[in-house]
């Protein structure tokens, strides 16, 4: 994809693929959020190379797109990653043989949370689907999350369906 600029009520983002030298920013992100965190996302340096063999799945995966946006008014000349997401499309049968687009680990840097980038986001996200006669965009988000539960009901999706999780293997998975 293209990298977008995304207008944000004051400034804007830059939004484009992910690339290797974001993975320790983007690890950062994963782990600034106390229920990911909890959860095993604790950028532990030990965890790298768990990291970048995932990183290298998703790269070479043309039904993914690792995104970050970037804010080009940091201290950095490149601009200084602020967000990312995960975007799956997965084809289905059900539906007509609709296709699906999932959205996973959304994160925006504790520092620039309220901004307007994941709202940003997540409207770029459904255009896009849109654009590309994607017909459902999906998501499951952590039961506690409630505040992140209003801004997704906000920007319109519903939560209609109850998620369920099994843990196949031990805890830290
Ligand atoms: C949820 C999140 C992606 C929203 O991004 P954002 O750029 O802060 O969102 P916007 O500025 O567009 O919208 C603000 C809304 O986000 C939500 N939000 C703000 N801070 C949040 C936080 N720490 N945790 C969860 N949601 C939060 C609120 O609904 C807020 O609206 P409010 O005025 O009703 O309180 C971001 O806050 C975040 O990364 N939170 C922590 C991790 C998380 O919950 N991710 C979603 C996993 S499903």
């Amino acid at each position: 994809m293209n990298d977008v600029a995304l207008a944000l009520p004051a400034g804007s983002v830059l939004l484009r693929r992910a690339t290797i030298d974001d993975l320790p920013t983007i690890i950062d992100l994963l782990a600034d959020d106390p229920i990911s965190a909890a959860r095993g996302d604790s950028a532990d340096a030990g965890d790298r190379e768990a990291y970048e063999s995932a990183f290298a799945a998703i790269d070479s995966d043309p039904a993914q797109r690792l995104l970050v946006a970037v804010d080009a008014h940091g201290s950095d000349s490149t601009g200084v990653v602020v967000a990312t997401m995960q975007l799956t499309v997965i084809p289905g049968l059900a539906r007509r043989g609709s296709s699906r687009l999932q959205i996973e680990a959304v994160r925006v840097s504790s520092s620039q949370r309220n901004r307007g980038i994941g709202a940003a986001m997540m409207r770029w996200a459904l255009a896009d689907a849109r654009a590309a006669g994607v017909p459902l965009v999906q998501l499951t988000s952590d039961a506690a999350r409630v505040d992140a539960h209003r801004f997704y009901e906000r920007l319109g999706f519903e939560a209609s369906h109850v998620g369920f999780k099994y843990r196949v293997l031990s805890a830290e998975h």
